[in-house]
């Protein structure tokens, strides 16, 4: 469904891309994912299971084929040649023209604005590239930085979804959070500068 002759990319500002990541780049993304263990193991329910590089390889190529076939996929976030982390549509919803967005990077990448730089482009992307209405985050009530990216962003807090993720052996509550298309538009006037 998408054309899949060149390397997918979307431009995020000051040097950051976004990049649909082949599988022989499974060794660097289960690296930092090896450096950053702890740091990304505190939210993310998947981390203890992530052990080689392997099952990076094969998520990569879940996520090529989802990408090939217009459903959901994961980008690369990369300044030139340094990989940083990774930002992923969990599924486009054509029906109701719904996506939510999920997103990590690297211990030693945070602190920069990097990943809402990030989410801006996805969120641009989807809205003007794939006709998307409306985008959600959800976050642990905990994870106050995840948390700030869409507030930061104009999203609205939607609510909260109780002990509706499981993490290592306890539930734990999720914020949601989303805008629309007409919301997005608004704020891209009014911040041009961003993104
Ligand atoms: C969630 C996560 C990506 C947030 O990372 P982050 O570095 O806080 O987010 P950003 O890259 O957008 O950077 C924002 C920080 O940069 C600062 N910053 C600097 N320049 C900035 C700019 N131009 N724009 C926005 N923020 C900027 C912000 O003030 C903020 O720092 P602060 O928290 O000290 O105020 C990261 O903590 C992470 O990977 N956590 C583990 C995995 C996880 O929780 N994933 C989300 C699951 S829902």
């Amino acid at each position: 469904m998408f054309p899949m002759n060149q390397p997918f990319q979307i431009n995020a500002g000051d040097g950051l891309r976004l990049e649909l990541l082949m599988p022989d780049e499974a060794p660097r993304v289960f690296a930092e994912i090896d450096r950053s263990r702890a740091h990304l193991r505190e939210w993310l329910p998947w981390v203890d299971a992530a052990v080689n590089a392997r099952q990076t390889r094969a998520h990569l190529r879940e996520s090529i084929e989802g990408f090939a076939r217009g459903q959901g996929f994961s980008l690369g976030l990369f300044e030139g040649d340094v990989f940083m982390g990774m930002i992923g549509f969990h599924a486009f919803d054509m029906a109701n023209r719904l996506t939510s967005v999920g997103y990590w990077l690297g211990e030693a990448y945070g602190g920069r604005g990097r990943m809402t730089r990030a989410v801006i482009a996805a969120c641009d992307y989807a809205f003007k590239e794939r006709g998307i209405n409306r985008v959600t985050i959800r976050c642990a009530t905990g994870n106050l930085r995840s948390r700030a990216i869409p507030e930061r962003l104009g999203f609205v807090h939607e609510g909260c979804q109780r002990e509706a993720e499981w993490l290592y052996g306890q539930p734990v509550d999720l914020e949601i959070y989303a805008i629309l298309a007409r919301e997005w538009a608004v704020r891209k006037a009014f911040q041009p500068g961003q993104g």
